[in-house]
């Protein structure tokens, strides 16, 4: 790129603003052949995952989650829920009761995780999580009472059934000693000794979220998440799925594909920013497609394109100061306020002045085009592995077009203000076959966990009290 942003600094050339900044992020804006092409190496993922021979080495894990069906409308009880790994560590009280109507009933509490416990010893973490339950179980003044619990572990684990659960690998934030390996009711029974629960269920976030959907929409066979990390879950024919008995029905896999690219899959694409991410993560190498995309990284992939294009002189007249300099000071909660169609620019000069920044207009129409660029990429690489599950699912019908409901939930997708919109646009361009419905589920991942967990309660013939 030759040529610098603006002489005067007067805000007036936007157009050439955004082409310098367009040819200077090219590698970042994908076309729909790119995407095209992205989805098909995805499907050739989903395979490789299913199939016994390839499941071994397969970079996308499909893990079986032993859930077979959604709710089918007659469940009822009262019901814990644990939800760690997102965002924010909940606790949650359902009554799923069932008088004309189902109605769930939630209260729910966060409480802390800091990084001290969640980078400490397993021990620490769990005799955390299980505090965490008891002071929850006083304030509600169920102490006494024999509840069940769903828990959302929001981490890969291979399950041997619904309340086993090896945890495979941590990501995200999460780095706890001791519990690679290991199966987390085990550790987490271990913690909570006799407080008279009983953990029913073990369910990825994602499956929680296709579950909260599956309750209000009967056609819904995906969750999605795209939030601090990025997943999805579907239903998929247990003939094909080659690491579980059985050939009738379906069974919803956990693909976990935020490890999509783990084995050189998406070199193409990833950029000198999406590399040097990685290089600072707690997980080099791992979990690449994630890196590119969800809300963990999003700001700092913004933060390091901006100290690079700064450093060059095309931003800021060449200033730079320490807090951009350094690493987590731009979050993706900024990137989602300085793409508001409204206030967006506004939202730059004051995110950037508490970075001691002092931007133009200029500047902040740059840094504004910036953070479009980087989200808009994540909401099209999502299109293309969406693509890919949504392409699969009409295959297994057999049916020309494909009718269905796709759950999400997420910091990312739900607090961005074009997020959705371009996401759900972009599958519609790349999979024309397909009718999808897409259903916020607030709170979906947590609840889910009391659903999966009402389910089998339901299935155990318990007679709720
Ligand atoms: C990470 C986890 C995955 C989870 C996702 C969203 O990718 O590995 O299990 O579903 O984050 O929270």
């Amino acid at each position: 790129v030759e040529f610098v942003l603006s002489e005067d600094g007067s805000g007036k050339g936007a157009a050439l603003i955004t082409a310098v900044i367009d040819k200077y992020l090219y590698a970042m804006r994908l076309s729909d052949e790119t995407l095209m092409d992205i989805m098909k190496r995805f499907r050739r993922e989903l395979g490789n995952g299913l199939c016994s021979d390839t499941n071994p080495t397969a970079t996308v894990k499909m893990l079986p989650t032993f859930v077979r069906s959604i709710p089918d409308g007659s469940e009822k009880g009262d019901f814990i829920a644990l939800d760690l790994g997102g965002s924010a560590f909940r606790i949650l009280r359902v009554k799923v009761s069932h008088e004309k109507k189902q109605t769930v009933q939630m209260e729910s509490q966060i409480y802390d995780t800091p990084e001290d416990i969640i980078h400490g010893s397993g021990t620490r973490l769990f005799d955390h999580v299980a505090e965490c339950l008891g002071d929850f179980m006083e304030k509600q003044n169920i102490k006494d009472k024999k509840l069940s619990v769903g828990f959302t572990f929001s981490f890969p684990c291979a399950q041997t059934k619904l309340n086993e659960s090896y945890l495979l690998t941590w990501t995200k934030r999460f780095k706890a000693s001791g519990v690679e390996g290991m199966d987390i009711v085990t550790l987490l029974n271990k913690a909570i000794k006799k407080r008279g629960v009983d953990i029913m269920a073990v369910v990825n976030d994602t499956v929680g979220t296709m579950m909260t959907c599956g309750f209000d929409d009967q056609r819904c066979e995906v969750g999605i998440i795209i939030g601090t990390g990025t997943n999805a879950c579907y239903m998929e024919e247990l003939r094909h799925i080659d690491l579980v008995e059985g050939d009738e029905g379906r069974m919803c896999i956990n693909t976990e594909w935020g490890a999509f690219g783990d084995d050189g899959m998406l070199e193409d694409i990833r950029t000198e920013f999406d590399r040097e991410i990685d290089r600072g993560s707690l997980n080099p190498g791992k979990q690449l497609f994630e890196k590119m995309v969800s809300g963990m990284y999003i700001g700092e992939l913004v933060r390091l394109i901006l100290v690079k294009m700064a450093k060059e002189g095309f931003l800021f007249e060449g200033r730079i100061t320490p807090e951009l300099l350094t690493k987590g000071k731009f979050e993706t909660k900024h990137v989602s306020s300085i793409e508001k169609s409204k206030e967006g620019l506004t939202k730059a000069k004051d995110i950037l002045g508490r970075l001691g920044m002092e931007p133009s207009a200029d500047d902040c129409i740059a840094v504004q085009h910036i953070c479009t660029i980087v989200s808009h990429r994540s909401a099209n690489l999502i299109a293309a592995t969406l693509g890919g599950i949504l392409s699969r699912l009409k295959d297994n019908k057999g049916n020309p077009r494909l009718r269905t409901t796709v759950g999400i939930d997420g910091s990312l997708y739900k607090m961005h203000p074009q997020y959705a919109r371009r996401l759900h646009k972009t599958v519609r361009r790349l999979v024309p076959e397909s009718d999808v419905r897409f259903l916020l589920s607030e709170s979906g991942s947590s609840k889910g966990a009391a659903m999966v967990t009402a389910v089998a309660y339901r299935l155990a013939d318990h007679t709720p009290t």
